[in-house]
C-alpha cells in the first residue's frame, strides 16, 4: 500500500499537469511488470484487477488541453462502430468540453448509417458510472461486467448491453509505466481495453419501425493524452482478432506505437474463453497467456501489405505448443479525420489461427477489427 502510494505520487509528478487521473485508476503506476507472460494459465483477473475506474474521463473535460476517446466496436449483425471523444488528438488548442460521437452501422438491410453527435461531455462516478453527450450514454458497474450504451441519432434508436466475458483489462506498459503508450513521459500517450472480449445483445430500432435484433463480439479501447499527438508520434495502429474453434474462443490484441525516430513500441495480449458444450456466447472458464509490452522474445508480429502474421510462443501450461495469427485486412469500415487532419482508417480483418487445446495444436478462424492512425502530413 505504502509503495502504491508513493508511486501515484511519483508518477503524477513527472507528468503534464493537465492530466487528473481519476482517483482509484490505475494509469502511471511504475514499475510494472509484463502482466502474463505464460508463466501460467491465470483466471482472470488476479493481476489486471478489473478497475472500472479506469475507462472514467481521465481528462477534466474543463481543462484547457487535450483529448481522450472510447473506441466501440462490434463485429455481428452488423459492424457498429461508436467513437466517443473529447477535445482532437491533432488539434492542441481543441477544447476537451467538446464532445463528439461518431457512429457507423453498416449494411442494415442495404442502408449505411454514418453520422456524429456533437456536445458537452460529462460524466458521473457513482455506483453506476455514466459518460454521456446528450441523452447518449455508455454506462457500466463498479465490477466493471456490463458496459451499456444507449444512443439516439437521426431517427435510430440503439440498444447495445455488453458483458465483458473475460472480466479482465489489458493496460500496455511502455517503460513499465501501467497504462503508457508512448516512451515519452510528458506529455505521455495513455490506453487500456476495458473489454477485450464483451459479449454485446440489444437492439437497433430503425426510422421506418422495424425492430432489429442485436448480437456480437465487442471491444472497448480507451486511449489519451494531456495534449494533441506530441510530435514524437507518427502514428499507431491497434486490433482485435478473435479466434474460434469448436473448442475454444481466443481473444488476441495489440497496439503498435510508431515513434517519429523510428522506435515502434509493441504491446499484446492472448487471453482464452471456453464455452459451455453446446454453448457459443457462455464460458464456464477464462484465461489469460500473455499481455505483454515490448518482449521480443514473446511477441512476434510480421506486416506485409495486407497480411498481418503473428506468432507467441508455447510455454510449459501449453505443452510447448505456440499459437499463430496469419491475419489479412480487407474491406474500409471506416474512416475519420480528426480537426488537425490526422487520420483513422478501420478495416475487416480475418483469417486463420493455430493455437493449443488439449495438449495439440487446433485450427480456428479469426475475425475482427484493424484501426491505423496517423498524424497529419503537414505536421
Ligand atoms: C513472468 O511472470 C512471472 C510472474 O509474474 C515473473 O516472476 C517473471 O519474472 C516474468 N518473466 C518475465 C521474463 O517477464
Ligand atoms: C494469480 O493466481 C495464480 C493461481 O491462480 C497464482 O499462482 C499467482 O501467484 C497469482 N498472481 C498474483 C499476482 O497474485
Ligand atoms: C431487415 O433485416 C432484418 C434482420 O436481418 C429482417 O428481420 C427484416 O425483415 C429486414 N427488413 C426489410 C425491410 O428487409
Ligand atoms: C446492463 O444491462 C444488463 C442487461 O440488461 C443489466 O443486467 C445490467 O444491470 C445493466 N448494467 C448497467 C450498469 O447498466
Ligand atoms: C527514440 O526515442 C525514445 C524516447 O526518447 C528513446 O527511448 C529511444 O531510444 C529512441 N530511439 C532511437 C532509435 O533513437
Ligand atoms: C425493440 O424490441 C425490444 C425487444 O427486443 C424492446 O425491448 C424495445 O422496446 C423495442 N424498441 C422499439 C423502439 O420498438
Ligand atoms: C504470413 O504467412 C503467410 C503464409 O500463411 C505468408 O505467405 C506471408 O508471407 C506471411 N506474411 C508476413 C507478413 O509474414
Ligand atoms: C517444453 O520445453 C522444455 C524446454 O525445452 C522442456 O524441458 C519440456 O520437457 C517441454 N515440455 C513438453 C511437454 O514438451
Ligand atoms: C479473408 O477473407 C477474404 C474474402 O472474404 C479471403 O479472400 C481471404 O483469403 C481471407 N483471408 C484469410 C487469411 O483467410
Ligand atoms: C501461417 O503461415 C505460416 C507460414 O507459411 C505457416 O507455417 C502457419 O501454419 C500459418 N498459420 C496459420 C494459423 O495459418
Amino acid at each position: 500500500m505504502l509503495f502504491r502510494a508513493s508511486s501515484v505520487i511519483a508518477a503524477a509528478a513527472s507528468f503534464s499537469s493537465v492530466l487528473a487521473f481519476q482517483p482509484g485508476a490505475d494509469y502511471g503506476l511504475s514499475p510494472t511488470s509484463n502482466m502474463y507472460n505464460c508463466s501460467g494459465s491465470f483466471s482472470t483477473s488476479n493481476v489486471t484487477v478489473p478497475n472500472s475506474a479506469d475507462t472514467l474521463p481521465q481528462i477534466e473535460p474543463l481543462s484547457d488541453a487535450g483529448w481522450e476517446r472510447w473506441d466501440f466496436f462490434m463485429h455481428g449483425t452488423f459492424p457498429i462502430i461508436l467513437r466517443w471523444s473529447q477535445g482532437d488528438p491533432s488539434q492542441c488548442d481543441a477544447k476537451p468540453v467538446v464532445g463528439n460521437i461518431d457512429v457507423v452501422i453498416l449494411n442494415i438491410n442495404g442502408t449505411d448509417v454514418r453520422t456524429s453527435v456533437v456536445g458537452p461531455l460529462t460524466y458521473k462516478n457513482g455506483d453506476v458510472k455514466v459518460i454521456s453527450i446528450g441523452d447518449n450514454t455508455i454506462q457500466w458497474d463498479a465490477a466493471a461486467q456490463w458496459y451499456n450504451v444507449t444512443l439516439c441519432v437521426d431517427g435510430y434508436s440503439l440498444v447495445l448491453n455488453t458483458y465483458q466475458a473475460m472480466v479482465d483489462t489489458f493496460h500496455p506498459n511502455v517503460g513499465r509505466y501501467n497504462g503508457r503508450l508512448s516512451s515519452v513521459g510528458d506529455p505521455a500517450v495513455f490506453g487500456s481495453v476495458p473489454i477485450p472480449r464483451g459479449h454485446s445483445s440489444g437492439y437497433l430500432a430503425t426510422p421506418d419501425q422495424q425492430n432489429i435484433t442485436l448480437d456480437g463480439l465487442t471491444m472497448l479501447k480507451h486511449t489519451f493524452s494531456g495534449n494533441a499527438i506530441p510530435p514524437y508520434i507518427n502514428g499507431y495502429s491497434a486490433a482485435v482478432a478473435w479466434g474460434y474453434s469448436k473448442s475454444f474462443y481466443d481473444t488476441h490484441i495489440f497496439f503498435q506505437i510508431d515513434e517519429a525516430n523510428g522506435t515502434v513500441h509493441e504491446a499484446a495480449y492472448l487471453g482464452r474463453a471456453i464455452p459451455v458444450p453446446g454453448s457459443t456466447d457462455i464460458f464456464q472458464t477464462t484465461s489469460v497467456t500473455y499481455a505483454v509490452t515490448d518482449d521480443t522474445a514473446l511477441y512476434h508480429l510480421s506486416e506485409n501489405g495486407n497480411m498481418i502474421n503473428v506468432t507467441l510462443p508455447g510455454c510449459s501450461v501449453t505443452n510447448n505448443i505456440s499459437y499463430a495469427f496469419n491475419m489479412t485486412t480487407g474491406s474500409v469500415l471506416g474512416e475519420f479525420t480528426d480537426l488537425g487532419g490526422g487520420k483513422t482508417t478501420y478495416y475487416t480483418l480475418n483469417g486463420t489461427t493455430v493455437a493449443p487445446f488439449g495438449g495439440s495444436a487446433v485450427n480456428g478462424i479469426v475475425s475482427g477489427v484493424y484501426e491505423v492512425y496517423r498524424v497529419p502530413e503537414a505536421k
